[in-house]
């Protein structure tokens, strides 16, 4: 489907697996694979930017800081973030994105179903 070297850390790579296609991530090394589908109104989800997340810190100035940078995606259309590892999402839990199975054999990213 997809080779390491065409998906860099930091990159992305969607394959033309089923209605939406898949979203292949390589975050630091890892290898994760979403649907590119959003939940929340249908947007193309691999079409957003990856970040982290952002969480309170009263010790810097702005009081908060990014942290686990790259494990999220944000929706391009209302920026609903899902993490790539799990497929959850914090804005409605039980909304979640399917996520699928990923493994690196002879330099070969394979997705499973
Ligand atoms: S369609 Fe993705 S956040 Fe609304």
């Amino acid at each position: 489907m997809a080779s390491v070297d065409e998906v860099p850390p930091g990159q992305s790579k969607v394959v033309p697996i089923g209605r939406w296609g898949v979203g292949v991530y390589n975050v630091n090394g890892r290898f994760y694979a979403i649907a590119n589908y959003c939940p929340h109104e249908g947007g193309p989800l691999c079409a957003g930017r990856t970040h982290g997340q952002t969480v309170k810190d009263d010790s810097v100035p702005g009081g908060a800081v990014e942290i686990r940078d790259g494990e999220f995606i944000y929706c391009p259309w209302h920026q609903w973030g899902f993490e790539l590892a799990t497929g959850t999402t914090a804005i409605k839990p039980e909304w979640s994105i399917r996520t699928y199975p990923v493994r690196v054999e002879d330099g070969k990213i394979i997705v499973t179903a």
